[in-house]
């Protein structure tokens, strides 16, 4: 995977060559499908003011950057990142509403350090990391993320752009019976990962998989009898979220992303993350208590030191039911939230 950061920047505000050029297909914005999920409780987290600087590191359909612009009117300034160019491009209508608060940027966020530095930034008041995938990108069939509809089985959340990227049809048409077993009960905790693994093993000597369909039609005849009756997800969900998280490398990125976030928050400074399955809600978890909680006493009885953030949130933030009942993708969203420490002048 590359280093290099992605250098595609909309700004409302600048017209140099970098300009946003609108999609060709012209109900673009309108097609651009996502409900954003615990907005107000990351509007009570981020605390967004007039004067701030927020990242919204995974800017997707902009929903939260909307309602950040709108908390910190009148000067509030937002970057959104997204390794998704659609969502990027999706990004316009927001630029015209607020012309001089918002930047969108290309990229990855494990890369957000290097890319703010890029801006002569180092410090911003607030980061949001809304994990996983859009709405749009689940239903555009050609993404390759849905097993309910057919296409090319892809799954790459930047399209693709950068051609040493593997996409899902390689992983399953390369990997190891046993590496693909491991991908789909570690990333899926799928129970039945090695009978999947072995039926794809054997399929593909006679034909390679290309498509979601045909990798949904294999799972779905594999399962057991048991599982598809007793289970309410289809039998193909917990394979492709793994085939996701594994093309897509998230967990290293959210690793990444996380100390990256961590570092750029100023005094006072909150990082909200959203996460939607137990993988990410567990690192996110730990690394929160981790730099929350003092280091153990040394040998000498020394003043103990203050650890640089605190956490706001003991437990996760849970959509409400209202919520839960009209969006589905919020049933499993769990909004963790920590804040770097104000440090006190002697
Ligand atoms: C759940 S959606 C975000 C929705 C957004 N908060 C909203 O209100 O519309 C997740 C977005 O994060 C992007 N994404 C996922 N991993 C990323 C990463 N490592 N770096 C940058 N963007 C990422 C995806 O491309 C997707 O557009």
């Amino acid at each position: 995977m590359s280093s290099q950061p992605d250098t595609l920047i909309h700004s409302g505000s600048t017209h140099s060559d970098n300009r946003y050029q609108p999609p060709a297909d012209p109900t673009f914005p309108l097609s651009f499908q996502h409900t954003s999920v615990l907005s107000r409780e990351v509007i009570d987290a981020l605390q967004p003011q007039s004067g701030g600087l927020y990242l919204d590191a995974t800017f997707g359909g902009g929903g939260h950057s909307g309602a950040i612009l709108a908390a910190s009117g009148p000067n509030g300034q937002v970057i959104g990142l997204d390794r998704d160019l659609d969502a990027i491009n999706n990004g316009q209508h927001l630029l015209n509403q607020f012309p001089d608060r918002l930047t969108l940027i290309h990229s990855r966020f494990a890369q957000m350090a290097d890319v703010l530095a890029e801006k002569g930034i180092s410090q911003v008041q607030g980061i949001l990391m809304d994990l996983g995938v859009s709405s749009h990108q689940l239903d555009t069939a050609q993404r390759g993320f849905s097993f309910q509809q057919d296409g090319p089985l892809d799954m790459r959340m930047n399209g693709g752009q950068q051609s040493q990227d593997q996409s899902a049809s390689d992983l399953v048409n390369t990997l190891e019976e046993k590496e693909l077993s491991t991908i789909f009960f570690k990333y899926g905790e799928e129970r039945h990962a090695r009978r999947i693994a072995r039926a794809i093993v054997q399929d593909r000597l006679q034909t390679p998989f290309t498509t979601t369909r045909q990798l949904a039609r294999l799972i779905e005849r594999v399962m057991p009898r048991s599982r598809k009756s007793h289970q309410r997800i289809h039998p193909a969900t917990r394979v492709f979220q793994a085939l996701r998280i594994a093309v897509n490398r998230e967990l290293d990125e959210l690793k990444t992303g996380i100390t990256a976030a961590l570092s750029l928050l100023a005094e006072g400074g909150r990082l909200a993350i959203i996460s939607f399955h137990s993988l990410e809600d567990r690192l996110v978890k730990h690394t929160f208590r981790e730099v929350a909680t003092p280091p153990p006493p040394g040998p000498f009885p020394i003043q103990e030191i203050t650890p640089p953030f605190r956490l706001i949130t003991r437990k996760p933030i849970m959509a409400d039911a209202d919520e839960q009942k009209n969006n589905r993708r919020a049933r499993s969203a769990r909004l963790r939230v920590t804040e770097r420490r104000i440090v006190e002048q002697s």
